[in-house]
């Protein structure tokens, strides 16, 4: 297993260029399975998590061309995927497929409006605490499906075609609002979501189903209403800059100091989590081609924070945050309201020198003069790019073992933070 090795107290200059999202990308590739025709994604992110998904489309039967190689280092665009499903040969997702990623399992729909049935391995995925998938199946039995469970997966039919519902989420739920909206899209009539996610991924789906012939009112809002059709096309859809790794350079940024353009993100996609970092004291500004952050060597102030649904501070870069304000002139409180036990960064935070207290579902973490490079593990995705950006301001080495989480979602880390004057780098394990 690979290893990043960090020496702390660089600062960061320059300009690095933002990936498309991973959690946009994964949604239109599974997009692709509603449609015979092609379907061409740009600026999709070179990820593990992308890997995954594109062998499980192929076992269902969907044809997929890569091309377009990437203009290093600026323009950054990533690489173009042409995704063609015109006969899908099996409705299986099996667990070996499913159990690394859990957004693999947003293929049920899809494969069910497409060809009236589907046998979806139960999802796997970071290990955040319970992640179920009550809601997307409430979603799924009200346009229509009938579900069963069978020895780990779930079996869903619809004999009879699906009919467009009202479909009102009793939560907030990413995943089952893209599962929804991208089946309603292959139902008969008017699918009306209520509490659907607004995560600005959520909008990109929904644009792109738009170019493929469907009908949606309400994008960016909580309630969704879509037209369905019998039919959807093909279509040409480019993959929004990725918020999350956006926010996670920009937390590095600020823990590193120094002053670097974030290019192609966009700071509209990340409002609440740039106001948080401005209230910590680092600069934030939208340039023609991106946002700068910058911090000089003042103190950061602390800050309190909780985690929602989008326009909220993300869940996504709670991790990020906290190791933060493990430096911070004073104590903030950060509380974790989206998932159950996403705090598995906290002893790894410790073990650099932290001095984190947790009640609950709330952090209290006390800023410290220093931390000290340790050797740390990577737990998840989230978790494990904390690591890094607490790495960044520790004092010696700091290693980070079990990296394969970071490639789940991050692409050319290493690259993206040497280029701007970081210390990392990676041991290959033979
Ligand atoms: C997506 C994102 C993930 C992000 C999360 C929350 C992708 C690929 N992943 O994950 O990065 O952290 O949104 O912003 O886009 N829940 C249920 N029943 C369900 C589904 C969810 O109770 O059927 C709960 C979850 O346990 C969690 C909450 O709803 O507590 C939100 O989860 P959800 O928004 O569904 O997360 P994902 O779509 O899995």
């Amino acid at each position: 297993m690979d290893r990043i090795s960090i020496v702390g107290g660089k600062a960061l200059n320059g300009s690095l260029a933002i990936s498309g999202a991973k959690n946009a990308a994964l949604p239109l590739m599974i997009a692709s399975l509603l449609t015979p025709e092609r379907l061409t994604l740009k600026n999709v992110p070179n990820l593990a998590d992308v890997n995954t998904l594109a062998r499980i489309l192929r076992n269902h039967g969907v044809d997929l061309a890569v091309d377009g190689k990437r203009a290093d280092p600026s323009p950054y665009l990533g690489e173009t995927f042409h995704l063609t499903a015109r006969d899908i040969v099996d409705t299986t997702a099996p667990y070996e497929m499913v159990n690394r990623m859990r957004a693999s399992f947003w293929v049920l729909g899809p494969l069910l409006a497409r060809c009236g049935e589907a046998r979806v391995s139960m999802p796997g995925g970071c290990a955040i605490g319970t992640r179920p998938v009550d809601l997307h199946l409430a979603g799924l039995k009200a346009l229509g499906a009938e579900i069963d469970i069978d020895g780990g997966y779930v079996v869903a039919k619809a004999r009879k075609g699906l009919k467009g519902a009202r479909v009102v989420f009793p939560k907030v739920s990413v995943g089952a609002t893209h599962a929804v909206l991208m089946t309603a899209a292959l139902a008969k009539g008017e699918t009306v979501i209520e509490n659907a996610a607004r995560e600005p991924e959520i909008g990109d789906v929904a644009d792109c189903l738009v170019k493929m012939g469907a009908r949606i009112d309400g994008v960016g809002t909580s309630t969704l209403r879509i037209q369905g059709t019998s039919r959807l096309e093909g279509a040409v859809h480019t993959v929004l800059p990725d918020r999350i790794e956006t926010g996670t350079y920009a937390f590095a940024v600020a823990a590193a100091g120094g002053d670097v353009e974030l290019k192609g993100a966009r700071k509209s996609l990340l409002e609440t989590a740039f106001a948080a970092l401005e209230k910590t004291g680092v600069g934030v500004t939208e340039t023609a081609t991106g946002v700068r952050v910058s911090r000089n060597s003042g103190a950061l102030e602390p800050i309190s924070v909780e985690t929602q649904p989008f326009p909220g501070f993300p869940t996504d870069l709670q991790a990020q945050l906290m190791a933060l304000m493990t430096r911070a002139n004073g104590t903030s409180v950060i509380r974790e309201t989206i998932f159950e036990n996403r705090f598995m960064h906290v002893q790894e935070l410790v073990r650099l020198g932290a001095d984190i207290q947790l009640q609950g579902d709330t952090a209290i973490v006390k800023g410290v003069k220093s931390l000290r490079g340790a050797q740390v593990m990577a737990t998840d995705l989230r978790a494990s790019v904390s690591l890094v950006i607490a790495g960044l301001m520790a004092e010696g080495k700091t290693t980070i073992n079990r990296v394969y989480h970071l490639d789940r979602g991050f692409e050319r880390l290493e690259q993206k933070l040497s280029g701007c004057g970081a210390s990392i780098e990676r041991q290959v394990s033979g």
